[in-house]
């Protein structure tokens, strides 16, 4: 009897504690989030929209060759795109990030933000995006970032 209250007790302690561990790290997803939100209003939104929208008629072209800026709520396709994809096209721009991948010379429109933001600035910019897409279009793109990372092990890069 008193072994088994001994158990409760402990279980008890252990799952409070679990419960605080939680709360701390959802506190912590929030500070990064707004962050994050107040990055892309003062870096992004000019070309991406105030709510993540993208430009009016995003999926044509500019004159000059360019594409317009896509919206990064659920409704684009930056969900579709791997962690590295996302970090190298902020902090190099879309030209040199597609460099990156072999694609040499793309005319694109998103210009670098390695010299204005940093490493961190830009994943809580990146937390602040994914924060708009339900539950199970962050659980694709999870596991289109995992599917990348793992490719690229088994490659040894
Ligand atoms: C001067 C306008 C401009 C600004 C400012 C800008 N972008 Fe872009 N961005 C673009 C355009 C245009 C594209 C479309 C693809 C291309 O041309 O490379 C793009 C593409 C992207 C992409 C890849 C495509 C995709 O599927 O989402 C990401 C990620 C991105 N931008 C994030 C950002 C973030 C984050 C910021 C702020 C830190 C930002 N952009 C600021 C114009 C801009």
């Amino acid at each position: 009897m008193v072994k088994s209250s001994i158990l409760f007790a402990t279980t008890t302690i252990l799952s409070l504690s679990t419960a605080l561990a939680d709360e701390g790290d959802i506190k912590a997803d929030k500070a990064i989030i707004s962050a994050g939100a107040e990055l892309y209003a003062d870096n992004c939104a000019v070309c991406h929209g105030a709510d993540l929208e993208g430009a009016e008629d995003w999926q044509g072209y500019n004159e000059d060759g360019t594409l317009k800026p896509p919206p990064h709520d659920a409704s684009g396709h930056t969900w579709h795109h791997s962690d590295t994809l996302l970090f190298d096209y902020v902090k190099l721009g879309g030209t040199a990030a597609m460099a990156k991948v072999a694609l040499e010379d793309f005319n694109s429109g998103m210009p670098p933000f390695g010299d204005t933001l940093t490493d961190e600035e830009i994943w809580n910019v990146l937390a602040f995006i994914k924060s708009s897409w339900p539950e199970d279009i962050q659980q694709t793109q999870r596991e289109i970032s995992e599917e990348e990372r793992a490719l690229k092990e088994t490659k040894g890069e």
